[in-house]
């Protein structure tokens, strides 16, 4: 059995509390929208998904993003389904069957799934390592991996790397930092790379691409972002990267 670190359970009791919250929740899912809804619709018709295809959502959030495929028999896992408001439960009921776990010890039988997908929670596990074995063992032959995450430009990743070995500027919730380089290789390591897509570009600490959000750049994160871009010459700062990939044979 998987034994998870204080860190990420500290992480954890503040990611519920988030999720608790309507307005952050609304504004997740119109961000989700905003950057997957076509997306996915070319994705499924890529992979020719159809209804017995079986997707596992992992990481979900009470967001669920593979609901906004519009086929598949999608499983979402994420250790705070229990944490869930119950009228989110009631929404993705008969949408998406929802259960408590981690992609540490996915709660599945082995070859289950056609389809992972997991979108902007993979820098929020505690073992990717084992996150990518558990995810290529519930993997059928030739199935599917989407993965999803907020790559960073080389001098931002830097800093973020550098803040992790002074405590008190850990940011607790995100362990993992990549670079588009170093992301492709990570997922290269487990899986074939089919595809991959920049789904957003952002030039500061702000620009997520949150949705109905006003945020104000820390005077700190400014000077950051102005020596990104104007010593090092980066045009961004972070770029949400979607690699698609195959189980390998
Ligand atoms: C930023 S949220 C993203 C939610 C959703 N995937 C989305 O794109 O809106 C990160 C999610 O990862 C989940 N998570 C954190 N650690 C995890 C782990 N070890 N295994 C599976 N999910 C985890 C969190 O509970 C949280 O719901």
């Amino acid at each position: 059995m998987y034994s998870h670190s204080e860190r990420w359970k500290k992480a954890q009791e503040l990611e519920k509390v988030y999720w608790q919250k309507d307005f952050f929740r609304d504004s997740e899912y119109k961000e989700l929208i905003f950057k997957y809804a076509d997306l996915f619709k070319q994705i499924e018709q890529k992979y020719n998904f159809s209804e017995d295809t079986t997707v596992l959502d992992l990481g979900c959030g009470a967001t669920c993003p593979s609901t906004l495929f519009s086929k598949g028999k999608r499983f979402g896992v994420d250790p705070i389904v229990s944490g869930y408001l119950e009228k989110d439960r009631q929404k993705l009921d008969g949408v998406i069957q929802l259960s408590e776990g981690t992609g540490e010890e996915i709660p599945f039988e082995d070859g289950y799934f056609d389809v992972v997908l997991c979108r902007n929670a993979l820098d929020h596990m505690d073992n990717i390592d084992n996150v990518m074995k558990e995810i290529d063992r519930v993997l059928k032959p030739s199935g599917i991996v989407i993965l999803s995450i907020y790559t960073y430009s080389p001098f931002i990743a830097f800093l973020k790397k550098a803040s992790e070995l002074v405590p008190m500027l850990r940011n607790i919730e995100h362990p993992f930092t990549f670079t588009p380089p170093q992301f492709r290789r990570f997922c290269a390591a487990t899986f074939d790379i089919l595809d991959e897509i920049i789904v957003f570009e952002g030039k500061s600490s702000i620009d997520y691409g949150k949705q109905d959000v006003e945020l104000s750049e820390p005077l700190s994160h400014k000077i950051f972002s102005w020596i990104n871009r104007y010593l090092f010459m980066n045009r961004w700062f972070l770029r949400e990267m979607l690699i698609t990939c195959r189980k390998q044979k």
